[in-house]
């Protein structure tokens, strides 16, 4: 099969396609023909070395695929022909830029049926990040005041349409250019948080989704009681503690693979919920031109590999 990998840490030249072995099939597994795969910024950091999750090289970096059941081992959860999304083995090597996925069928759900393989690729880390955080971790609800930072990045626009799926109010930071987008998204406040100090204007926050490491200042628009969640900063305890002695709670995520909440997600994509946005698709070869977009820090949605 092909599959993209790494010999050493670099710039997005390191980034190959190569001849490889097609994933063994264990007990429970089910081996996915993969056909589309999105790039996260973790798979920049990992591919650069700046987070060396996987350790020294060589490997293939990639996570969220979308693709079609080929082979189902005893006990599987899928049968054969069944379409499937996820990012499995997370925070472990994957190598989801790849024709072939073997996975612990658990880790991987039925794909929403209302969207194409490219849509549903852009959804697992994403989406599921946003999850864990907002409804696992905070357990938001109808009502709910939730400030929501980076809107219109790959996390930030699905966190801020399942906080709008369980009825929360939405208040939703990005630059200007990006306002009626995010508002598209069903925020009910946009502010721009290049020109305005949203301290001075928000307070009684119940949930604050923190993904640009802003916790502290985000700390003092939350409602006593009310919920820090941080993707950034994991729980180093500093953040944590100040956020407890100022009578508030604090929730760190580092997402991992659940097909429970995928179900959930997929149910709420095909009532029209959610829908990703795709910012540019690319085929595998281009993976490196894929990881440069994703460096920018610019792009509004998802990038995704597909595999033909
Ligand atoms: N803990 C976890 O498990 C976990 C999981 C997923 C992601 N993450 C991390 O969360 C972060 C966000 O991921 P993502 O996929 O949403 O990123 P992304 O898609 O690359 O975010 C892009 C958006 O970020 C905004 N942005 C750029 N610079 C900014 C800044 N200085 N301040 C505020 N917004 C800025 C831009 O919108 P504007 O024009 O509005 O600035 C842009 O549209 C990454 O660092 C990622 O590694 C952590």
């Amino acid at each position: 099969m092909r599959a993209v990998v790494q010999k050493s840490f670099g710039g997005p030249e390191v980034l190959e396609v190569v001849e490889t072995e097609k994933p063994e099939l264990l007990s429970g597994e089910v081996l996915v023909r993969v056909k589309a795969s999105a790039v996260n910024p973790v798979d920049v950091a990992v591919r650069s070395g700046a987070f060396p999750l996987l350790g020294q090289p060589p490997f293939g970096v990639g996570w969220d695929i979308s693709g079609v059941v080929e082979a189902a081992g005893p006990g599987a959860r899928y049968e054969v022909g069944e379409e499937v999304y996820g990012m499995p083995f997370f925070p472990r090597a994957a190598t989801g830029y790849a024709e072939y996925v073997a996975t612990p069928s658990r880790q991987v759900a039925r794909k929403p049926k209302s969207l194409s393989h490219v849509e549903a690729a852009a959804l697992p880390l994403a989406a599921l990040t946003a999850w864990q955080g907002l409804v696992d971790k905070a357990g938001v609800k109808a009502g709910d005041r939730v400030l929501i930072h980076r809107a219109a990045g790959g996390v930030g626009h699905l966190a801020v349409q399942i906080a709008k799926a369980r009825g929360a109010y939405v208040i939703a930071l990005a630059s200007e250019g990006k306002h009626d987008y995010v508002k598209g998204l069903g925020a009910d406040e946009v502010i721009d948080y290049r020109t305005t100090d949203f301290t001075e204007d928000v307070k009684d926050v119940d949930i604050v989704f923190d993904s640009v490491a802003d916790g502290v200042r985000s700390l003092s628009v939350l409602k006593p009681g009310g919920v820090l969640v941080t993707i950034l900063e994991h729980p180093s305890g500093e953040l944590e503690q100040t956020v407890k002695e100022a009578g508030r709670r604090f929730a760190g995520v580092s997402v991992e693979p659940d097909y429970w909440a995928l179900e959930q997600i997929a149910e709420l994509v095909d009532a029209g919920k959610i829908r990703p946005t795709i910012a540019e698709t690319l085929p595998l070869e281009d993976a490196g031109k894929a990881h440069e977009i994703v460096a920018s820090g610019q792009t509004v949605g998802k990038v995704v590999l597909t595999v033909e």
